[in-house]
């Protein structure tokens, strides 16, 4: 393959969109592709429909010099690129754990019969093991160059709210590959990132697609194991928050994805485990990870436990009370509220009579659209005004910062339940509030 120096990116999600800027500010001339013609006309116009911290920033030079463009257009796109990178989504199919890979079979159909001359084409989805062999073959039958199309396989690490640091400088790249000439494209592509230090994993398809939802297993587990000693600490009347630090000195445990709360959702762990579950299963290895659905089962525990506490601090049952949620978004930084606890949480106070208003610093829009029955302010102070309960579902900065001493004038009672152990809990008591949370006494 000759030098690269043009790269499309298919599918502009976060991963996508965040791929295709970060390519453009190494230097490369990108495309974006997608199938949704107002996406890519927003995102050519610098705007994202999506919230990320940064990105819209990042994007606009490189729009404005040319070096970044969007389109639809999957021919335009064959002719374009020397690397094809496949970003588009592998969301859990209805009603089953199981990934649904159809976008990434969609993908493959609408570029590779424009593919007319050598050429990489990179998946970096989540995907069940077993897919990227799947669609090397698939391409090399579609492509008029037929093997020339090569696939490689480049599992992407990044965390929303933090897509731009990750995908700049990620902790270490991997890449499945079935020949010489596919590694060196991408030690090619990556060789900035490389040249800081950046490990560089030379795996087989299998390893790179399993590298992924081994990593999403193993950081839900760590979440799930902290959320289980929560449970037992309710019990026992100790206190999580202590119990995890003290924990997090010893190196080999590290503090990390250690903080008890509501638990882990979003648009990846969840489904992860439960597609990698599913995958499992027809390989005939179940036993392995059904360890994954009691980690799977914790953390949907966790949320039940969150309306029990809410119920209690509303003395026994919701009906004509009134309960202000703070957080909408699956985590702080973040609009996304895909399989969001805090979500979860709201819906299930309010199928028990609770009248609850909702305050996001950014997924409002994105809540009401899902849950148009929830009420929804513009403010936390707006969301409380006369509650008999404040819950505190998503850990933003601003929720953080709130002055109780302030927000006690507004509610009726000043009764807090904090979901995610982030609130100054001495201080909240020290302005009149009952602080109640998971895991602590
Ligand atoms: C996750 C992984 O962290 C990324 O490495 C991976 O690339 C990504 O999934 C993906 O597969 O695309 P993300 O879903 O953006 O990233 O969010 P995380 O920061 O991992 O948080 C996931 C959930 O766990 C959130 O709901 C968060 O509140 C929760 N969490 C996290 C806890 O409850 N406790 C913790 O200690 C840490």
């Amino acid at each position: 393959m000759a030098p690269v120096s043009r790269i499309t990116v298919i599918g502009t999600g976060y991963l996508g969109a965040t791929h295709a800027a970060c390519m453009a500010e190494l230097g490369y001339e990108v495309l974006g592709v997608d199938v949704d013609p107002d996406k890519a006309a927003m995102l050519q116009a610098g705007t994202l429909p999506f919230y990320e911290p940064g990105l819209e920033d990042l994007l606009a030079p490189h729009l404005a010099s040319g070096r970044l463009r969007f389109t639809t257009s999957a021919e335009e796109a064959a002719a374009f690129g020397d690397v094809h990178f496949l970003c588009v989504g592998t969301p859990q199919r209805k009603g089953e754990f199981a990934a649904d890979t159809s976008y990434l079979d969609a993908a493959v159909d609408a570029l590779a019969p424009h593919l007319d001359r050598p050429c990489l084409v990179v998946g970096k989805s989540t995907v069940p093991v077993g897919t990227a062999a799947r669609l090397a073959t698939r391409i090399a039958e579609r492509a008029p160059v037929g093997e020339a199309a090569e696939l490689a396989w480049n599992p992407e690490f990044l965390r929303e709210g933090h897509a731009i640091g990750d995908t700049l400088h990620p902790d270490r790249l991997v890449v499945g590959v079935r020949s010489e000439t596919a590694e060196a494209t991408l030690r090619e592509v990556y060789a900035p990132l490389i040249a800081e230090g950046v490990p560089f994993l030379v795996t087989d398809f299998a390893t790179s697609e399993l590298v992924k939802v081994s990593a999403n297993a193993f950081l839900s587990t760590k979440i799930s194991f902290i959320n289980a000693m929560a449970e037992v600490c309710e019990a026992a009347g100790a206190d999580v928050t202590q119990l995890s630090q003290a924990l997090s000195y010893d190196p080999r445990i590290g503090g990390q994805f250690l903080n008890a709360g509501l638990g882990f959702g979003g648009g990846c762990l969840p489904k992860d485990i439960r597609a990698f579950m599913a995958r499992a299963g027809e390989l005939g290895v179940d036993q392995a990870l059904t360890f994954l659905r009691e980690v799977d089962a914790i953390n949907m525990r966790r949320r039940f436990k969150m309306v029990d506490l809410a119920r209690d601090a509303c003395g026994g049952g919701f009906l004509g009370r009134r309960v202000a949620v703070l957080g909408a978004a699956f985590k702080p930084e973040s609009d996304d509220i895909r399989d969001s606890p805090a979500l979860n949480v709201a819906a299930q106070v309010q199928l028990q009579g609770g009248d609850v208003t909702v305050y996001d610093p950014k997924a409002v829009d994105n809540a009401r659209k899902m849950y148009p029955g929830l009420a929804y302010a513009d403010s936390a102070f707006g969301a409380a005004a006369g509650a008999h309960v404040v819950l505190h579902l998503t850990e933003w900065r601003e929720f953080r910062e709130i002055d109780p001493a302030a927000l006690g004038e507004v509610v009726a009672e000043r009764r807090v339940v904090d979901g995610r152990n982030a609130l100054d809990a001495d201080r909240w008591r020290a302005a009149g509030w009952t602080y109640r949370a998971l895991g602590r006494p």
